[in-house]
This record gives C-alpha cells, sequence and structure tokens, in this order.
C-alpha cells in the first residue's frame, strides 16, 4: 500500500483485489469519479449498486450486471426510499462511498431552510448513511469524499447560525463547510464505532477536471491551469483504496489523500464539533419530509 500515491489509479490500487461477493454503493454513479469508481469496483468482481438523481441515470452508469437506485440527495423523501432499498438489499453492504457532491453555486438557493450545498453534500448524505447503516456489514466502511477545499471552511466551521447560507453567502465558504462536514461526518461515525469492527474515513480525491467545476466555470478553469491536477482514473483511487484494500480494514476517524493519510484543518480535528454537527443534523433530518 505504501507504494500508491498521487498518480496511481483506480484499477491499479485494487489490481490484485478480487472482490467478488462484496457490494459497493456509490453515490453519484453516473459522473466524474463516482462513475469511475463504480466502474472499476465492478472489473474487480464487486456488486455495485450506484445511486443517481435519476434511477434512468445510475441503470446506464452501473449496467445491467449493478443495481440502479435514484437518490436526490436534496430531495429527503428520494433519500429515504433508497435508504429504505438498501436496508432490504439481499445482502450487506461493504462500504458505502459517499461521492457525490456540487459545488459553489453562484448564489444562495436554500432549499428546507439549507443552503443547497450543505443540503445535498452533507444532509443527505447523512440521513442516506444513517438510514441504511443497519445493513452495513459488519466490518463495513463508510467513505466520505470530502476535499481538500474543507480549509476553506468559516472560521466558526460550520455556521450554525447561518445553515441556509443567505447572510453572508460566498459560493467557495459554503462548498467548504460542506465538505468540512463530510469530514466531521465520518470522524463522529468513528468515534461512535468505536468499539466495532465498522470504520469511516473521509478524503480528499486530488484537482481533477471533471462536471463539478460547472457552477463557477471560469474560476474553476483558472485554477484547474495553475494546480497539479489528475486524470479521472486517479481521481478515483483515494475513495477505492480506501473502500476496498485490506491494509486499512481497521483505520477509521482518518482523512486520505494521494491514497494515503493526511493532514487535515484544525477544525476538521475538533471532536466537540463533530458532536454538536451531529447532533443538529439529527434534528434537521427529523425535521425534513418524510414523503
Ligand atoms: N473534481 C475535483 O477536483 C474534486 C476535488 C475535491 C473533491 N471532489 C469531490 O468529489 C466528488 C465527486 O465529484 P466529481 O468531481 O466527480 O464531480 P461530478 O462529475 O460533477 O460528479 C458529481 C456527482 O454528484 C451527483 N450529484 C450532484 N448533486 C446531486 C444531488 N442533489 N443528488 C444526487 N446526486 C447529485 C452528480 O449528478 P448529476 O450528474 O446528475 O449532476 C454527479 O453524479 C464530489 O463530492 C466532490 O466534492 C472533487
Amino acid at each position: 500500500m505504501g507504494t500508491f500515491g498521487f498518480e496511481s489509479t483506480a484499477e491499479e490500487v485494487t489490481a490484485d483485489l478480487d472482490l467478488s461477493g462484496k457490494t459497493y454503493v456509490v453515490t453519484g454513479c453516473n459522473s466524474g469519479i463516482g462513475l469511475e469508481t463504480a466502474r472499476v469496483l465492478a472489473l474487480r468482481g464487486a456488486h455495485v449498486i450506484g445511486t443517481a438523481r435519476t434511477e434512468q441515470k445510475a441503470r446506464e452508469a452501473v449496467g445491467e450486471r449493478g443495481t440502479a437506485l435514484e437518490c436526490e440527495l436534496s430531495d429527503p423523501p428520494s433519500v429515504r426510499r433508497c435508504a429504505a432499498a438498501l436496508r432490504a438489499f439481499e445482502r450487506p453492504l461493504d462500504a458505502i462511498i459517499c461521492n457525490a457532491g456540487i459545488m459553489a453555486l453562484p448564489s444562495p438557493q436554500p432549499k428546507f431552510g439549507l443552503d443547497l450545498q450543505l443540503l445535498t453534500n452533507h444532509i443527505g448524505h447523512f440521513l442516506l448513511v444513517t438510514e441504511a447503516m443497519d445493513r452495513l456489514a459488519p466490518d463495513g466502511r463508510v467513505v466520505m469524499v470530502s476535499s481538500g477545499a474543507h480549509f476553506m471552511a468559516p472560521e466558526s466551521g460550520i455556521e450554525f447560525d447561518n445553515l441556509s447560507g443567505e447572510k453572508d453567502y460566498s459560493p467557495f465558504k459554503q462548498y467548504g463547510q460542506s465538505k468540512l462536514a463530510n469530514v466531521l461526518f465520518a470522524k463522529e461515525l468513528a468515534r461512535r464505532w468505536a468499539t466495532t469492527r465498522r470504520t469511516a474515513n473521509a478524503l480528499h480525491p486530488g484537482v481533477i477536471r471533471t462536471n463539478l467545476g460547472r457552477h463557477a466555470r471560469e474560476q474553476v478553469d483558472g485554477f484547474l491551469q495553475t494546480a497539479r491536477t489528475k486524470t479521472i482514473p486517479q481521481g478515483a483511487a483515494t475513495q477505492c483504496l480506501v473502500a476496498t484494500r485490506p491494509e486499512v480494514a481497521t483505520t477509521t476517524g482518518e482523512y486520505f489523500s494521494d491514497c494515503r493519510i493526511a493532514p487535515t484543518s484544525p477544525l476538521a480535528q475538533s471532536a466537540e464539533l463533530a458532536a454538536r454537527l451531529w447532533e443538529r443534523s439529527e434534528q434537521i433530518a427529523a425535521e425534513l419530509p418524510r414523503a
């Protein structure tokens, strides 16, 4: 495992693994690094449950051999239906890879009183994982696809008094907050699972040219010209590694980048903030529509 790094691809990090008999959930399976993750896990023999905004998009991505589910993360009833389908799935889930995400919406678009990036990237996945986790295998893994952008979260980390994002809106601050929430969610899950064999980790996949930049094309293109970028196969490597490699089967509460453990922002290390976010997310989830 020590040999994997920045340039490793998803195929390379899984090359020696036989994943037949394993089941992986990949959210946002129809585009970018989620599509590559789903492809490579299936290539290694795994059963992939791919989720997308519509069942048709998921079906086109996973083909006839995978399971396709609708999971529109900003629509709580859709997420709950997906979680129910996962709970009823015939086999235990070896990992849930929370990969779907949106970035840098130019203006606030609150839904249910929540910033759409926070709702999609964090709350939607919180709802999905907490409602489906009974079906996670005893040694199952939750993999949160976060971002180095979690360093761009606001000073307080999570703006509990501005969850709609309407006060002092900034597209990348709001994105950073949602990606910090991904790290804090993994951290708190890991704490809650400390006496179990289940694990929860977060990661930064790298900087990859995908559809993610569509809401801030000019700014993102400028950044892509200066950053050291990865290809999509390289971008999918870290999440494939964290979800499957036996060497990290007991690693939990960590943050990975370039296929290895990496430092987070100080805010992402706050157990207190992680616990507070969990509590608030539970309250929010309870108030969101069920149908
Ligand atoms: N690309 C990078 O440089 C980079 C860097 C750091 C972190 N990341 C993270 O990597 C993950 C994957 O991003 P990507 O680069 O592969 O971008 P992408 O190509 O835009 O893929 C994002 C996926 O998320 C889905 N999605 C967005 N909103 C959704 C919603 N409301 N409900 C359900 N699915 C939704 C998209 O579906 P549609 O196609 O239907 O919109 C798509 O399948 C994201 O979490 C992103 O934050 C990416």
